[in-house]
């Protein structure tokens, strides 16, 4: 059924969307072919003649061939020079309150921008109660973190990591904000740096720029040079079990496309040019403690906004780019691997069956309907799991233009 499920309206097991987003069609691509036929034409145009311009009219961002155009505030224009000293501060140590983590700390670029762990730990020993995101076409999101619809823009979800107090991330305040612009104020290469972003004297050197230095760098961060997308530019196949993967993904009887069918394998993002921009959020039957329907706080997802029952447990899809360097999985890094992810949906949910945390999440109220339509056999999840393999961006991972820069200590 090319056409997918039909809007299901704001009832339980339906996708939770921000207040005041228009009840509507189902937009989403709504068959296999779609995606294919949205990558393609997004990666189209680079070789020969004729070809249309690789990003779609951002060519000031290197590094996004291939992707649609991104959406960039009119008040932090794109500029290499921004790039630059946004990479810097992004890999630097001094940006935190006692100069012992930056946001590559739990950002690493080896493993996607992510960290390795199940919960983040801030610079001053804190758990988050959340798995660290991976970044790579981040500025992509309609909203950003698992579910926050209050957080549309980069420069202010940075104000997070750098501000936040529950928990402590990179923990800078209102008392050692001076110490902290003063140690990038004392190094000569970052007035050069801060100079060439945004003019001349240490005036500049403000926690405002920094943000827009930053926020540069991770627009700049984009992905889409895995073999999937060498695929679909007719440079590289597939094997037969990828290739099975691929078509389960995009097809009803996985239904993984609902939920991930965009160019960032997501269902929320925004870009130039786009129709209405989509925000779901989806419970996935991870937990129902008690048989209530709860997750535990804080981690109740759109519901710590709302809290309004239906949005119980409902969070936004995770983009599947570089889906294999970003283990362990989900908003609470609760499973370990991509083949229990995938063991995870073949069950319709997951079956807590001791702890604090029990409860059975396939059957969990507000599951949204299509987990329970997902049916596996072996063979399906490790075709599932090849085809998410290739989804790994080599390229992002190793190139020099991502890395901590050589001068810093
Ligand atoms: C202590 C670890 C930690 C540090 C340091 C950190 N982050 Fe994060 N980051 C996280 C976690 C955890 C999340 C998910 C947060 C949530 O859902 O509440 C996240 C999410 C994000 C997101 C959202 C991505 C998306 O797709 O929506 C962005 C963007 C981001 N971080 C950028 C940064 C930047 C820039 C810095 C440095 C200024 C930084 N982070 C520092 C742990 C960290
Ligand atoms: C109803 C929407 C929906 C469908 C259908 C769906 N997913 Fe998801 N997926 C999500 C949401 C939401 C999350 C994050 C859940 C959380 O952390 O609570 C997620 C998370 C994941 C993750 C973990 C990623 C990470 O970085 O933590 C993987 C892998 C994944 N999905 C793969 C799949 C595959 C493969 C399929 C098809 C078999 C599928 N999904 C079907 C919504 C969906």
């Amino acid at each position: 059924m090319g056409g997918a499920h039909p809007q299901r309206g704001l009832r339980a097991g339906a996708p939770r969307r921000l207040a005041g987003a228009v009840a509507r069609g189902h937009r989403r691509l709504g068959s296999a072919g779609a995606l294919a036929l949205l990558l393609t034409a997004c990666s189209a145009g680079g070789s020969g003649g004729g070809g249309v311009a690789h990003n779609h009219g951002t060519p000031s961002i290197p590094a996004a061939d291939g992707l649609p155009r991104m959406v960039v505030p009119a008040d932090n224009p794109y500029t290499e020079a921004k790039f630059e000293l946004g990479r810097a501060l992004f890999h630097d140590t001094r940006l935190s309150g006692n100069g012992t983590q930056s946001c590559a700390s739990c950002h690493e670029q080896a493993r996607a921008f992510t960290d390795g762990r199940p919960l983040a730990i801030g610079s001053t020993g804190q758990t988050h109660p959340r798995n660290a995101q991976p970044l790579a076409n981040a500025a992509f999101h309609a909203t950003l973190t698992w579910a926050n619809p209050t957080l549309v823009t980069l420069e202010h979800q940075m104000e997070v990591p750098l501000f936040g107090t529950d928990p402590v991330e990179l923990g800078i305040t209102d008392a050692n904000m001076p110490e902290v612009l003063g140690r990038f104020a004392a190094d000569a290469k970052y007035v050069e740096l801060f100079a060439a972003a945004f003019g001349g004297g240490s005036g500049q050197i403000t926690i405002g720029n920094i943000i827009k230095a930053i926020a540069t760098f991770e627009r700049g961060l984009t992905s889409a040079d895995s073999r999937y997308d060498r695929y679909l530019a007719g440079k590289a196949v597939l094997t037969e079990s990828e290739t099975r993967g691929m078509q389960l993904f995009m097809g009803e009887k996985a239904e993984c496309f609902h939920c991930h069918g965009s160019f960032n394998f997501n269902d929320h993002i925004r870009y130039v040019g786009q129709g209405r921009v989509e925000t779901p959020f989806h419970n996935t039957g991870l937990y129902n403690m008690g048989g209530t329907g709860a997750f535990p706080y804080p981690n109740r997802g759109l519901f710590e906004f709302t809290a309004q029952a239906a949005d119980m447990g409902a969070f936004r899809a995770a983009s599947l780019r570089n889906v294999a360097l970003t283990a362990p999985y989900m908003h609470d890094g609760s499973i370990a691997a991509l083949e229990e992810v995938l063991d995870f949906y073949a069950a319709g949910g997951r079956n807590v069956t001791n702890g604090p945390l029990a409860g059975d999440g396939r059957r969990n109220p507000y599951k949204s309907d299509l987990i329970g339509n997902i049916s596996l056999t072996a063979q399906d999840k490790t075709d599932l799991v090849a085809f998410l393999r290739t989804l790994t961006d080599d390229t992002l991972v190793t190139s020099a233009r991502f890395a901590k820069p050589s001068w810093l200590p």
